[in-house]
């Protein structure tokens, strides 16, 4: 399948379970929920669940057995977009093309939904797959998520995201906060993958290192498109970061440099592709699509 029409018909499969393992928009409390509802629907990419499905494929298995584990890394990722954009951090009013959450709701609501997001992830990664032959790998999926957006991960590189705005350009610390605020998680995602569908050992870790490189190449990516994009495409503000002062590629080593650099690495991360699912699967396509993408 074509990857334009594969994305189409993830989105949906995706959209469709999340939309089944949320509480209703009218459950109690109402406004919380609608919340919720507000951050999860409405113009993602979902690159991440995506990616779950992909890797679990890779490795032979049937995407359907983790996509409920695939939602809990779109909660989990929504949790972090919600609380990114909080005025405490980048202070950001538009996220998917509409207001952030923050804004259409109000502050103390966005980030008690950020925290409901996260917590009723590590309850859909508790209980799915569903069978006691799978209770290991639920547990080990648990773990993994949590190491990956802990203080040692996404919410340390956001930490140090933050500490190092308006600070001199310093390479060493971009590749740091890049890795561990967006390639931790995008490494999870991969590695959950094929962890649940019963990769262990080298086979897992090679999937986990794909995964983290290719979170560095999105994190990249995300840097050049603040520069280079339209509110319109990119559903997002354009221009924040060098205004904030943000510690980016294009700030570090020009928009050029910048550039070149993605392409080094997607080239690097496609024959790392084809290592681990052979030439033309997904994985490899999804790597020219997070280089290449306008939004
Ligand atoms: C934005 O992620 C945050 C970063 C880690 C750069 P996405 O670009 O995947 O955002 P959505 O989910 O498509 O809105
Ligand atoms: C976000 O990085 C990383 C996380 C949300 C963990 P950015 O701050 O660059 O993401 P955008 O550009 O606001 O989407
Ligand atoms: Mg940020
Ligand atoms: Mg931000
Ligand atoms: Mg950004």
């Amino acid at each position: 399948m074509e990857l334009q029409a594969l994305l189409a018909a993830e989105r949906e499969r995706i959209d469709s379970a999340l939309d089944r393992l949320l509480p209703p928009a009218e459950a109690w409390p109402p406004r919380l929920h609608a919340a919720m509802r507000y951050a999860v629907f409405g113009g993602g990419k979902r690159v991440r669940p995506v990616l779950v499905r992909a890797a679990c494929r890779a490795v032979g298995g049937d995407p359907e057995h983790v996509v409920e584990a695939a939602c809990a890394i779109e909660l989990v990722h929504t949790y972090s977009l919600i609380h990114d954009d909080l005025p405490a951090l980048d202070n950001d009013t538009l996220r998917r093309g509409r207001p952030t959450v923050h804004v259409a709701y109000d502050e103390a609501l966005a980030i008690l939904a950020g925290d409901a997001l996260l917590t009723e992830a590590f309850a859909v990664l508790a209980a799915f797959p569903v069978g006691e032959e799978h209770a290991g790998r639920r547990a080990e999926a648990c773990r993994l998520v949590a190491e990956a957006i802990g203080s040692r991960g996404m919410v340390g590189g956001q930490v140090e995201d933050l500490e190092a705005t308006g600070g001199p350009p310093d390479a060493g610390r971009l590749d740091r906060i890049h890795r561990a605020k967006t390639g931790a998680l995008i490494g999870a995602a991969v590695e959950l993958g094929a962890l649940l569908t019963g990769a262990s050992g080298p086979r897992r870790r090679a999937f986990a290192t794909f995964g983290q490189r290719l979170g560095l190449l999105f994190q990249v990516a995300d840097d050049i498109l603040d520069v280079t994009g339209s509110a319109v495409s990119l559903g997002k503000s354009p221009g924040k970061d060098a205004a904030a002062g943000k510690l980016t590629y294009p700030a570090v080593f020009g928009l050029d440099a910048a550039n070149r650099e993605l392409e080094a690495l997607a080239e690097a991360l496609t024959r790392e592709a084809e290592g681990i699912e052979g030439r033309g699967g997904t994985l490899g396509a999804l790597v020219g699509y997070v280089a290449r993408r306008d939004r």
